[in-house]
């Protein structure tokens, strides 16, 4: 069967583009090229540079490559920068959505898997978040995640889609060097920025409700991720027209920042340095760790991978990405 992969070229795209190949699908991957690279694009699978926005260059690619369904990953993804320009954020994430569920509506493309978030929780007050925890984003990026899913189970309503939204917990780690995260927006990187800079780690904030007072987050390996896309691909071949279901991807397992800290510096050879504690970042939750239970009924779908390796691949990346 034939997937676009837009987003393709980034990082969680590219890896979704090797999990599905490797499962004996046939992809073609859209990308603005934006943040994406071209380099991270397997050899053989054809790349269509465009936007989202582009409804006659999106129908056009759809017709000719015979696409049945789509993994819709392109989207702006940066929570702070949302807060900034939250009508770019719209437009990307809302209106890029509506214009390809209108594109799959037009061609017949019946099977959409898209990436959702977390952040679509906000500060969720509960020790494991299920898919039935009540949604209310904290920021213009968690809201378009939000408003997505909406726009996609109306679709599947009254067009007869079949669709799958999944919630990321924390990704992180790569497959390999090359396909690694080249942004700096999230705590591992953002630590390995630090020292690389000759400078402590920073904590923000460790007088938060939770065992060691520092928040509490639920990683997750990026080929994880990877194979759930895989398996709710499958899963949409055989479901009922009008099937939207809403998945969480997590471990089901919280780490606290200082853990994870600990762990980056001994797996960096660190051990020396002391983290430094400073203010609370505004919009933190204390605690976002996903029960796992419903992916796992519905796609038999569980992570494999662990924190170690989250760490040692994510760190080999950023020395790849960093020479
Ligand atoms: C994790 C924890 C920080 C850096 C965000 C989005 C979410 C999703 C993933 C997109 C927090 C702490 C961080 C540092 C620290 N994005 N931290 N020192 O905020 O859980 O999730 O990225 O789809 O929607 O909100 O991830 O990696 O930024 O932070 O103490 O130098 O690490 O305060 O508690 P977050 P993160």
């Amino acid at each position: 069967m034939n997937w676009l992969v837009t987003g393709g070229a980034g990082y969680i795209g590219a890896h979704v583009v090797r999990a599905l190949t490797e499962g004996g699908e046939n992809v073609v991957v859209y990308d603005d090229l934006s943040t994406g690279d071209a380099g991270r694009v397997p050899e053989g699978v054809p790349l269509v540079i465009g936007t989202v926005l582009d409804a006659d260059l999106l129908e056009r690619t759809l017709r000719d490559h015979d696409i049945a369904g789509v993994v819709h990953i392109a989207a702006k993804k940066q929570v702070g920068e949302s807060v900034e320009r939250p009508l770019h954020y719209y437009r990307e994430n809302v209106t890029g959505l509506q214009t390809l569920l209108e594109a799959m509506t037009a061609t017949g493309a019946d099977r959409l898997v898209f990436s959702s978030s977390a952040a679509v929780y906000g500060m969720p007050d509960v020790d494991l978040v299920t898919e039935d925890t009540p949604c209310l984003p904290m920021s213009p990026y968690g809201e378009t995640k939000l408003i997505g899913e909406w726009l996609i189970a109306a679709a599947a309503r009254a067009h007869g889609l079949k669709a799958a939204a999944l919630r990321y917990f924390n990704v992180a780690g790569a497959a390999t060097p090359e396909l690694s995260d080249s942004g700096a927006y999230n705590l591992i990187p953002m630590v390995f920025e630090r020292l690389e800079a000759g400078e402590a780690p920073r904590v923000f904030g460790d007088d938060y409700a939770t065992p060691d007072g520092t928040c509490v987050r639920d990683y997750i390996h990026v080929q994880d991720i990877a194979t759930a896309h895989l398996a709710a691909a499958r899963h949409l071949a055989g479901a009922p027209e009008g099937t939207s279901l809403v998945l969480n991807i997590g471990r089901g397992e919280g780490s606290s920042v200082r853990e994870m800290v600990d762990r980056i510096l001994k797996a960096t050879g660190n051990e020396t340095v002391v983290p430094e504690v400073a203010d609370r970042r505004p919009g933190d939750p204390a605690r976002v760790v996903a029960s796992a239970d419903r992916i796992r009924a519905e796609l038999g779908w569980s992570a494999r991978h662990g924190l170690d390796e989250m760490i040692d691949s994510a760190w080999q990346g950023w020395r790849h990405g960093h020479n």
